[in-house]
């Protein structure tokens, strides 16, 4: 009989019998098994629907059993892909890792399983971490590689997990994009061969592709129904994900750091900890899997995820470089009078000797540009006071441009081998600092710190970056770890992250990197949200909240209402719109508000007080997309309910108009089918009528079985429905 350790407290390993130990790690509604005796492979068998432990049997004897190693390491077996691959101090490759020890641990809201596995002929060991969850249906997965050598062994491969499954239809679901088009949608049929996602660019690792994937198992993608296995690989730096199809049916996920140019020497007594790797698998489609990734994001990978955000006017494009007091002044007290929250001064107030006028100067010094800001900053905090709103201002600390006090005080910190000329960013002067240098660490924490010390009442910090880790060579690293920097790096700024939070744990910080390059789970426990595209075009917008969305909660996603046309686009598109767009995510503005006129000035106002009362919806309830804008209907729709249906939200836009294009019924989701919900139309701007359901009173089985027909007719039209239980 198989023994089962599903036992509550801390165990160490008890000698086997001669049958195999199955090992089932769950959470509410899902199941891992494995197999594996002490000095024997350790196999995963299964991952999906909660199993109780009876079901074990059936598994095995089903013939669906996968029994593929839960972490192939290279040199034995017959392992086409491999998780680990080392070379040890003797120059062999080899390894052959078995089952030596296994613990399971309680804590109060996850169960920790920890198989130790060791290489048969030579002192290397890997602990396979799975953080099981007891109130969300995610295990996040990771190793800890450390080996008892004299000498450094070298790790060429360190993926976090692997994770295997078996599909005659598998489609894969995953994010690519570039600057100002972050978080585009692209599905795929994963065929024989194999599927690789890599991201080299060392820093901001989310504009061209993302390192989150849903799989799923039973034909493409569908919001309510099919079986998917979502994957995040919570890491901000290099990383590469790649699904093996082996043989049809047969496939292997591996996630993890990217190896390439990144062999780490892993010296003995150090232990090497990867990323965390989390997983969830649903049988109601790719809604099911967002929602709980929502959840786990909001109360364990970002932020204080517990709080609402406030609404917010950033000052990037009403003004751009060109700050000064009177229109920080005008800009607090507009946003005061619309009703905001939050005034945040973006980039071109600081530099002293060189000046921040252009992007090719000061980076680094972090001081008051006294022409611009005669008084300094501390006037602003005050304005901002008596306005009754916070104060939040832009930083780039892990940059210097060549022209800066910081560069000619310290050349050295730049990333670049030494003796070489760098590759220069943005401005031709921006180079990135080298993270991996403890006192540039001290220096970065410094801007922080010293901002915070001489402002304790600042509120809000726009965190960015723009800039890739080029010329790569660091004068910090020995010369034997050059190939540490990618992830020198990031432990860094880790470093530097962790202590900003632990001194400041309520300023809210935003993870900007030219727009969305840092929407990623690596980071994100460090921020609070992050600025999800220089693209503040509505229209884009809507395709790329509805990507981001797959894995993000709306309320880490800035979204801020610009003008018209818009800068980027130069699309004209009505102020309804643009925040009705924005108000599906975290509510901000981008523009001068002094720029627009009666009329839109008072549809923000009341947009602003509207928000206010739909903000615990947007940002803390479930996440229903209903109609997506890449369905070629012409329309798009989502909606927000709370936990316990009582309350929604919707959203419906008109994308593109055609004569004569039918308009679909938007059918909802999310409800409680045996409730009654009335219906009140949000947004109606003056002079206009709501729509004729306003008011109007539908069961919750009406609206999601049959749905409503909702007058979207032109382009750019829109709607917002509140739905309120009464019954
Ligand atoms: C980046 C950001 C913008 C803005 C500018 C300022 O491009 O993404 O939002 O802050 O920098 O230079």
């Amino acid at each position: 009989m198989n023994k089962i350790r599903n036992i509550l407290t801390l165990i160490t390993w008890i000698p086997c019998c001669a049958f195999a130990d199955s090992y089932l790690i769950s959470t509410p509604n899902t199941s891992l098994l494995l197999e594996g005796d002490k000095g024997t492979d350790l196999n995963i068998l299964y991952y999906g629907s909660k199993l109780a432990d009876s079901d074990m049997e059936q598994v095995k004897n089903s013939g669906l059993a996968i029994y593929s190693q839960a972490y192939p390491a290279f040199g034995f077996g017959y392992n086409p892909e491999t998780a680990l691959s080392v070379l040890h101090p003797n120059g062999e490759l080899a390894l052959q890792l078995v089952l030596e020890d296994y613990q399971r641990e309680n804590r109060e809201d996850y169960e920790l399983i920890t198989f130790t596995l060791k290489d048969k002929k030579y002192p290397l060991q890997v602990k396979l971490n799975y953080k099981a969850y007891q109130k969300n249906d995610v295990i996040e997965i990771w190793s800890e590689i450390s080996h008892g050598w004299k000498k450094p062994v070298t790790l060429k491969q360190m993926a976090s997990a692997h994770l295997p499954f078996m599909s005659g239809d598998a489609w894969l679901s995953h994010l690519y994009g570039d600057w100002g088009n972050e978080g585009i949608v692209q599905e795929e049929l994963l065929t024989t061969g194999m599927k690789v996602i890599k991201n080299r660019d060392g820093v901001r690792n989310a504009h061209v592709c993302h390192s989150e994937v849903m799989i799923s198992l039973d034909g493409k993608a569908r919001e309510n129904s099919g079986r998917v296995i979502g994957a995040v690989l919570c890491w901000p730096g290099n990383y590469q994900l790649r699904v093996d199809c082996v043989s049809p049916y047969n496939y292997a996920f591996f996630a993890g750091i990217d190896n390439e140019n990144a062999d780490y020497t892993l010296k003995p007594q150090e232990v090497f900890v990867t990323p965390e790797l989390a997983v969830t698998y649903s049988t109601q489609g790719i809604g099911e899997v967002s929602r709980t990734f929502h959840r786990w994001g909001r109360t364990t990978h970002l932020a204080n995820g517990d709080k609402p955000r406030d609404i917010l006017l950033n000052s990037w494009e009403g003004v751009y470089l060109k700050v000064n007091e009177e229109k920080m002044f005008g800009m607090i007290q507009d946003i005061a009078a619309l009703g905001g929250e939050l005034f945040v001064m973006d980039d071109g107030w600081f530099g002293n000797k060189y000046k921040r006028n252009d992007d090719n100067a000061a980076l680094g010094d972090w001081t008051v540009d006294r022409e611009k800001l005669p008084n300094g900053i501390a006037p602003l905090l005050e304005e901002a006071k008596k306005n009754k709103i916070k104060f939040g201002i832009w930083i780039e600390p892990e940059c210097v441009n060549t022209t800066s006090e910081l560069f000619e005080k310290h050349p050295d910190w730049i990333i670049c081998p030494e003796g070489r000329t760098p590759d220069y960013g943005r401005g031709g002067t921006q180079l990135l600092l080298d993270l991996s240098n403890p006192e540039v660490q001290e220096f970065v924490f410094g801007v922080v710190d010293n901002l915070k010390t001489n402002y304790p009442e600042l509120a809000y910090i726009k965190w960015d970056i723009n800039m890739s880790l080029s010329s790569f060579g660091s004068s910090y690293l020995s010369d034997k770890e050059q190939s540490h920097l990618y992830i020198a790096y990031h432990r860094g700024l880790r470093n530097v992250l962790e202590r900003i939070r632990n001194k400041y744990p309520n300023l809210v910080m935003q993870a900007c990197a030219s727009g969305g390059g840092r929407a990623n789970y690596g980071i994100l426990p460090y921020f609070d949200e992050y600025w999800t595209s220089d693209n503040t075009d509505a229209l884009q917008r809507i395709y790329m909240q509805w990507g981001n969305s797959y894995f993000f909660p709306a309320m880490a996603m800035g979204s801020h209402v610009s003008a018209s046309p818009n800068h980027q686009t130069g699309r004209n598109i009505p102020v309804k719109f643009r925040f009705d767009v924005a108000m599906a995510a975290r509510l901000g503005m981008e523009m001068q508000p002094k720029d627009m006129n009666e009329t839109d000035r008072n549809f923000s106002r009341k947009a602003i007080e509207t928000y206010k009362k739909i903000r615990p919806l947007v940002q803390f309830g479930d996440l229903y997309r209903l109609i997506s804008p890449y369905s070629d209907k012409g329309v798009s729709s989502l909606m927000y309910c709370s936990a316990d249906k009582n309350e929604a939200v919707f959203f419906a836009y008109k994308l593109r108009h055609f004569v004569a294009q039918p308009i679909p019924e938007f059918r909802m989701d999310g409800l409680n089918p045996d409730a009654s919900y009335r219906i009140t139309e949000l947004n109606v701007p003056e002079n206009s009528k709501p729509i004729s359901v306003d008011r109007q009173v539908f069961s919750g089985k009406f609206l999601m079985e049959q749905g409503l027909r909702i007058p979207v007719q032109k382009e750019y039209t829109s709607r917002i429905l509140k739905l309120d239980r009464i019954n």
